[in-house]
């Protein structure tokens, strides 16, 4: 269960077939950022260490993604270059309650959502992927289909692992948990929706075709 209010239309997968490389080098921006939100929160809150080891293990598993999605990119003939990236993360995180212990419970809420956000994108990008592949599409090959096969169970686990880090912070019933996970994802559906049409992984449709 993603938590997410509203799910991508199959039609970004289909248009950002046609910018591919671009979306496979912010892809790999993004897992970057995912490895170093999940360290920088280890370094923010050691007065929970409740969080240390998951926290550790998610961000060695992003790093994980960022080589193998760096290994696809060079593999197409690209290469991993300076990206502006969507600012859908930054729009999202502004909902963040100021005052701690609200403020750690409402950022581990919001990587849960970018999680949950970045998985639903890579399922419908790997249809998009599995059905060009189908036609012969020459821009795709199949080990890119098996690769967001991978790697969208893995995001669907860090969404779950996320809201489980929140559930366990002073302070945190579960019907707190719930309540703000689904005013964070009210949110999150906003920003998504209101995202620019650029060639990212958590925007609005590509522009290019
Ligand atoms: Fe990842
Ligand atoms: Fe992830």
């Amino acid at each position: 269960m993603l938590h997410l209010h509203a799910r991508t239309d199959p039609a970004w997968g289909r248009r950002a077939l046609a910018c591919l490389d671009e979306i496979l080098v912010d892809h790999a921006h993004c897992e970057k950022k995912a490895a170093s939100t999940a360290i920088g929160l280890v370094f923010r809150y050691p007065e929970y260490p409740q969080l240390a080891v998951p926290l550790a293990r998610l961000a060695r598993e992003e790093l994980e993604h960022f080589e193998l999605v760096i290994g696809h990119i060079r593999r197409r003939g690209g290469e991993l270059g300076r990206l502006r990236p969507s600012p859908y993360a930054a729009e999202l995180v502004a909902a963040v309650d100021r005052h701690e212990p609200a403020r750690a419970i409402d950022t581990l809420l919001c990587c849960a959502l970018i999680e949950a956000r970045s998985c639903d994108r890579m399922q419908v990008l790997q249809r998009a992927l599995a059905d060009a592949l189908a036609h012969a599409d020459p821009r795709v090959d199949a080990e890119l289909v098996e690769l967001y096969d991978g790697l969208l169970a893995c995001e669907a686990r860090h969404h779950a692992s996320y809201v489980e880090l929140a559930r366990l912070l002073p302070g945190a019933d579960r019907v707190q948990i719930e309540a703000r996970l689904e005013a964070l994802a009210q949110h999150e559906a906003q920003v998504i929706a209101g995202a620019p049409p650029i060639a990212r992984l958590h925007a609005a449709l590509p522009a290019c075709e």
